[in-house]
């Protein structure tokens, strides 16, 4: 509807222009709000207070001039001037209920992309192999698992690109400590984080081994059968753990969307050929280098993106231009998202800067880096065990699931237990995704169980069970959502809160898919949530004596329990019928 009315006020600003009234050149972004107050309308706009001055017009002038020359719509009952000069635009509740009503009769809910399909790489979840998963890696998997979910739904084909670091400096300390203690292979890969951890102590500590451990890296690059074979092994199992948590997660990520660092070997040597023919690249310190005006440090002096060490060796930065090229050139891809750290900001700035000055990407290619904050622990500092270490994913999730458990079979202790369980694993997991989904991905957040698993507030319990709620409804009636007669009519204040809340999931998703910014679909759903409550309260379902209404009603909450499970889903979260 936002999306309608600005359109309208599109089309008045330009015949205001071809009449004269305003100067050509103008190309004010058209800012159109919910109204708090519905006497004052459902949506506002202050366009004419922004254009009044180059107009050289009184805002209230200029107002009832657009008012003249908007367009009619079906979709809008009236237009009003208000205050200094805010057009106040009242939707039709006849061509809203016919919006909803369309919603109803389609899978996907009447919702459409802006725009044309594209084909787009989501870089997503990316751990460093040879240790397990830690907490630092699930803000990547689950937003971009989440952002994926909106794109496909929207009708773009998603290639997930699992960019995991299998080919690092760490695999010589492994390789390394095995030679050392050639009994651990067995134990020790049976417990990766132990055996990281043994061997990182040893390299830290004893500088012969760290040498050991550089030349070990240098025969694996260099093709050393053994060492290959090794290689294979240790990431092979840091893998197959890492699918376990995926599957746990309800990700959808599988062993055919990893491609990692090592799969982009071969084409490294020919990425620095190409910078240096396209005389990109200089020598600094015997390092290959690209440099760029507008990459300074503080000083003013130039920051280079390296891609070849003194002594031969490629960089981060050199398999990030490869897969780029792979992305465009093989994979054709429209647009490319990495849903990576914040910190890493500057890292993609850069190399997607080399990369189009390479022509490594087509023109057209979208490059973005969707970067998120730190995830802290309950305290505000950064997320440790008691003892200090970093905290094992499997631990947080089992947690997660038991605190869930005991919440739910304290509400309901009636319950079968394996029924508990299920429960306690869909809100537990749900809880852990949606405190990460539900804040701004560029701001830190804290991590703290009490308040994602408290079914008050902006939570995956308060969801889930306002999903219930609707559920019950349709339970106790003996029906499901798709099988309620008659026609939506609007009439109580709270029936048309809910529908034009309803009418904007379209509008939520092409924001999501846009920004990469889920958090405004999980505002979206608790919004919703809150509307059917009240609606709830205020407008009888199965208690109102007229069957058109009940119908009605009844269509009303079927749509918001589609959309609101649609939502979920799309967030990655596992909707259940009770709880
Ligand atoms: N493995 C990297 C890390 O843990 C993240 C990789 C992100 N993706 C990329 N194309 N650089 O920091």
């Amino acid at each position: 509807m936002k999306d309608s009315i600005r359109h309208l006020i599109q089309q008045a600003l330009t015949r205001l222009t071809a009449e004269g009234v305003l100067p050509a050149g103008l190309s004010p972004v058209i800012q159109v709000e919910n109204t708090k107050d519905k006497s004052n309308g459902d949506f506002a706009s202050n366009i004419a207070l922004m254009l009044a001055k180059p107009a050289g017009l009184k805002p209230r002038e200029l107002a009832e001039k657009l008012v003249a020359a908007l367009p009619a719509d079906s979709q809008v009952s009236k237009v009003e001037i208000a205050g200094p000069g805010f057009l106040n635009f009242f939707q039709n509740s006849d061509a809203l209920a016919q919006r909803l009503e369309a919603a109803l009769a389609d899978p996907r809910l009447g919702v459409r992309k802006n725009g044309v399909a594209q084909r787009v790489v989501v870089d997503l979840s990316s751990p460093n192999l040879a240790k397990e998963m830690h907490v630092g890696h699930l803000r990547s998997t689950i937003i971009g698992d989440g952002v994926a979910r909106v794109l496909e739904f929207l009708g773009d084909s998603v290639i997930r690109q699992n960019h995991v670091g299998d080919w690092g400096t760490q695999f010589g300390m492994l390789l390394a400590y095995l030679e050392e203690n050639p009994a651990a292979a067995e134990s020790g890969l049976a417990d990766l984080e132990q055996f990281y951890r043994a061997a990182k102590q040893r390299f830290d500590e004893s500088e012969n081994f760290a040498v050991r451990a550089r030349e070990l890296v240098v025969q694996l690059q260099a093709g050393d059968a053994n060492c290959l074979r090794l290689w294979q092994r240790f990431n092979d199992i840091s893998l197959s753990h890492c699918q376990k948590v995926y599957d746990r997660l309800g990700v959808k990520l599988s062993m055919a969307d990893v491609k990692g660092e090592s799969a982009y070997n071969d084409q490294l040597a020919d990425i620095v050929e190409a910078l240096r023919d396209k005389g990109l690249l200089s020598e600094s310190d015997g390092a290959q280098c690209v440099f760029m005006d507008e990459f300074k440090n503080a000083e003013g002096n130039p920051l280079p993106v390296i891609v070849q060490k003194a002594g031969g060796g490629y960089l981060y930065a050199t398999t990030d231009l490869a897969a780029m090229r792979y992305r465009s050139q093989v994979l054709h891809a429209d647009r490319a998202l990495y849903f990576v750290d914040q910190r890493q900001a500057l890292h993609f700035q850069m190399v997607f800067e080399v990369a189009r000055r390479a022509g490594f990407v087509h023109a057209g290619m979208q490059l973005e880096h969707m970067g998120f904050g730190t995830m802290n622990g309950a305290d505000g500092r950064p997320f440790k065990t008691r003892d200090g270490g970093t905290v094992k994913l499997v631990d947080l999730l089992d947690e997660a699931e038991e605190r869930a458990y005991a919440l739910v079979k304290s509400k309901n202790p009636q319950l079968d237990d394996s029924e508990l369980r299920q429960i306690g694993h869909a809100v537990g997991i749900g809880a852990v995704k949606y405190a990460d989904l539900s804040k701004h991905r560029s701001s830190d957040y804290s991590f703290n169980f009490e308040q994602m698993l408290s079914f008050e507030g902006n939570t995956a319990p308060y969801l889930l069970y306002a999903y219930t709620r609707v559920a019950s409804v349709f339970r106790k009636l003996g029906k499901d959502f798709a099988e309620v007669g008659g026609q939506i009519q609007l009439g109580a204040a709270q029936e048309i809160d809910l529908a034009t809340r309803l009418a904007q999931f379209g509008e939520v998703l092409n924001n999501v898919a846009d920004k990469g910014t889920p958090h405004t679909l999980c505002s979206y759903l608790y919004d919703l949530a809150g509307l059917f409550s009240s609606f709830y309260e205020h407008c009888p379902i199965l208690a109102a004596e007229d069957e058109s209404v009940r119908n009605s009603r009844l269509r009303l909450a079927a749509l918001t329990g589609r959309t609101l499970k649609q939502g979920l889903e799309l967030l990655g979260l596992q909707p259940l019928e009770r709880m």
